[in-house]
């Protein structure tokens, strides 16, 4: 497959400051982060709260500036254009999120708000409002849905109609940052569902961020697993869930009560213990503080992703060594 979107080393980290404004200190969010894209693939991540998702997706789209790393979109580091062609490929990374109702302007009728982008990119406001007609319909909306406002719309249309508004600047690359986490199981399947319709329709490579397990493994094609800022497994969906190597990943599936997976070979006890503070994080292995396996030396060394199958790795000391041995 070809790769659309290269992410190499990216890390983040937020300055803490006191109240006199003197840093002390910063919240590691996002840690030497590196994957691919591949054209027309969809990406799940998954993690806990405060993982470093949000601020991943934030990256890549140059909402904030990383501290280290490239994003390579189709061979173009985003992170040295600036001007016209770092305007150009925005257009082609859109983002959708999780509560539509604060993302959309709500004195603006939903065609318009759909419209919006378009003539804010230079297009004239009939054309914008002519495309917009056809997107609506594209994610399974009237026109009399078009002449409404979002407020009177319920939280599915109203995901739909972000999901038009991001589609309507053509982009290549779609992310979806919780984007079906506040609808009702049953309008999340629909969503879900329109998210795959609209992927084939509109040739689109899709990032898929959810801390809901069923989700991703629904949506995905490959699924990175992230802990406290670090990516700690990825590869493939199904070795993701059928085979998983690390113990966070193990435990995370163990954890997740009504999951359809087989968790081969894993016996994996549930997530114990509480998230440590990302202000400061354990040394090491970021994981070993609520790791069944853990020995001393994992607050010493940071386990590097090895390969543990096919596009599959996992970052773990114990299967370093057993690599090794
Ligand atoms: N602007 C900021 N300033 C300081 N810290 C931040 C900022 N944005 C995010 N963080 C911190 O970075 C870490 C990662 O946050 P992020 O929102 O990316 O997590 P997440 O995986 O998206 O979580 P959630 O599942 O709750 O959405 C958290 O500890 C968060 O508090
Ligand atoms: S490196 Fe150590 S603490 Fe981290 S996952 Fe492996 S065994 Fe557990
Ligand atoms: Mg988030």
């Amino acid at each position: 497959m070809e790769t659309i979107l290269e992410v190499k080393n990216l890390g983040k980290t937020f300055p803490i400051r006191n109240f006199i404004g003197r840093t002390k200190g910063g919240v590691s969010a996002v840690d030497r982060v590196s994957f691919s894209l591949g054209a027309q693939g969809t990406l799940g991540i998954v993690g806990e709260s405060g993982c470093g998702k949000s601020t991943l997706a934030r990256l890549l789209m140059r909402l904030i500036e990383p501290d280290t790393g490239e994003v390579n979109y189709r061979d173009r580091n985003i992170l040295s254009l600036s001007g016209g062609p770092l305007k150009e490929v925005r257009r082609q990374i859109q983002m959708v999120f999780q509560n539509p109702y604060s993302s959309l302007d709500p004195q603006m009728t939903v065609l318009d708000n759909v419209a919006f982008s378009l003539w804010a990119n230079g297009s004239g406001k009939a054309e914008a409002r002519q495309a917009a007609y056809e997107y609506l319909d594209a994610v399974g909306l009237s026109r009399t849905h078009a002449d409404r406002m979002p407020g009177s719309l319920s939280g599915g249309q109203r995901q739909r109609v972000a999901i038009a508004r991001a589609l309507i600047l053509k982009p290549e690359i779609v992310i979806a940052d919780e984007a079906v986490s506040a609808l009702d199981k049953s309008v999340q399947a629909q969503v879900l569902n329109l998210f795959q319709d609209l992927k084939k329709e509109f040739a689109l490579s899709l990032i898929f961020i959810s801390h809901d397990l069923h989700v991703v493994e629904y949506m995905s094609d490959e699924v990175m697993v992230m802990y406290l800022g670090r990516v700690v497994e990825k590869g493939p969906t199904e070795r993701i869930f059928g085979n998983p190597a690390h113990p966070y990943t193990r435990a995370l599936l163990a954890s997740a009560p009504s999951l359809d997976v087989e968790h081969a070979g894993s016996g994996a006890p549930a997530l114990a213990g509480e998230l440590p503070s990302p202000l400061n994080p354990p040394s090491g292995c970021r994981f070993r503080t609520r790791c069944p396996l853990a020995t001393e030396r994992c607050a010493r060394e940071t386990p590097a992703l090895t390969e543990v199958g096919p596009g599959h790795q996992a970052a773990c000391l114990l299967i370093e060594e057993s690599k090794s041995a």
